[in-house]
């Protein structure tokens, strides 16, 4: 079968590979592969900057945000033939940690976890692939190629409730979110912020096309330029762009007792100065919180599928910029200044 694969670490290798059908090994549940979902990870790995192949294997299969149609399922199974599923990406560690003992595999301890099409497992970018039934989740078929938005909506998922947990260390009513990075992960955020019924703000550079159109069509407010003029004091900051300057940004200009979410994977090597003493005394004095956020377990995975079914269909129509049939997966991996979410299409949905 056809699979896109990559060396990790080596750019200039990703290639549509003839690869073996998917083992009984992987699970007992058999996925026709819809659709893939790209996001800066995969161009990272495609970059040769991130990635492991499996043990033993030269060539990593891409592909972390899926969309598929059962082909077979054992009798018993949560899920039957036809139905549409996306497979989570991480697995536990096999110690397992704490953690990952208790299916919160998102908060690895050891850092042995794996995660499909990115750290030692297979992806979902071929035209099969299978999966245990407990690392698959159904989705709502009405929602069709958008249930390829599960995965990202799940990181964004996860997110929230960190910024729900540490706010709730305090009498907490948050009114404002500022949500940095008008990018899939940024405007899902803004997605949920709004359906919070929070006063929800998005700070992106780019000052036209469709990004501002989306958050407007949220009902929130789109921002470009300093972030402290943006919005000045907000309960809670989103934050998803990973760039230092912007990460800094957000923390010194959350309101009084905020909590700064950080979601973006910065590559390194960008030296900033940083006035730490002035940092300090402003995050101590203003009992200002941050906390990083990776991954999803299988909860932030349902909410997930609640925050999709609760959107507007259209919007998150607009969100799919670009739909790419997967023999022209090199041009799905060239980032076009319009792009939000682009689409490797495998087989019809
Ligand atoms: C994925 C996460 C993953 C992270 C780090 C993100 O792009 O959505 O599931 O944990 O990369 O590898």
């Amino acid at each position: 079968m056809k699979a896109l694969t990559v060396v990790p670490l080596q750019a200039g290798t990703a290639t549509l590979s003839d690869m073996p059908e998917p083992p009984e090994s992987d699970g007992p549940v058999l996925v026709e592969t819809l659709a893939v979902g790209v996001c800066g990870t995969d161009i990272e790995i495609v970059s040769g900057d991130y990635g492991w192949a499996p043990p033993g294997e030269e060539r990593l299969v891409l592909g972390h945000e899926s969309l598929g149609r059962v082909m077979e399922a054992p009798a018993g199974a949560p899920m039957a033939e036809g139905d549409l599923v996306v497979g989570i990406v991480r697995r536990p560690d096999p110690v397992p940690c704490a953690s990952c003992s208790v299916l919160e595999w998102d908060f690895c301890r050891n850092g042995q976890y794996t995660e499909r099409g990115i750290k030692e497992l297979h992806g979902y970018c071929s035209e099969r692939y299978r999966i245990s039934p407990d690392f698959a989740v159904r989705v709502d078929p009405a929602l069709g190629l958008l249930g390829v938005l599960l995965e990202p909506t799940s990181v964004v998922a996860k997110a929230w409730e960190q910024v729900d947990l540490v706010g709730g260390r305090l009498h907490w009513e948050p009114e404002t979110v500022l949500v940095t990075g008008a990018g899939p992960i940024g405007l899902l955020a803004a997605l949920i912020g709004v359906q919070r019924g929070l006063e929800v703000h998005v700070l992106d550079q780019v000052s036209e096309g469709v990004k501002p159109d989306l958050v407007r069509g949220l009902g929130a407010t789109y921002h470009t330029g300093k972030l402290a003029e943006a919005c000045p004091d907000p309960d809670i900051v989103i934050e998803c762009t990973g760039v230092a300057d912007v990460v800094l940004d957000a923390m010194t200009n959350v309101g009084a007792a905020g909590v700064v979410c950080l979601t973006g994977v910065s590559s390194g090597g960008h030296l900033v100065e940083v006035d730490e003493g002035q940092l300090n005394r402003s995050m101590v004095l203003d009992n200002v919180a941050v906390v990083g956020s990776v991954n999803a377990n299988r909860r932030h995975y349902e909410l997930a599928a609640d925050a999709l079914a609760a959107a507007e269909r259209s919007w998150l129509e607009r969100l799919v910029t670009r739909r790419v049939p997967l023999e022209n997966w090199s041009d799905a991996l060239q980032r076009q200044p319009d792009d939000v979410k682009v689409v490797i299409e495998v087989n019809p949905v």
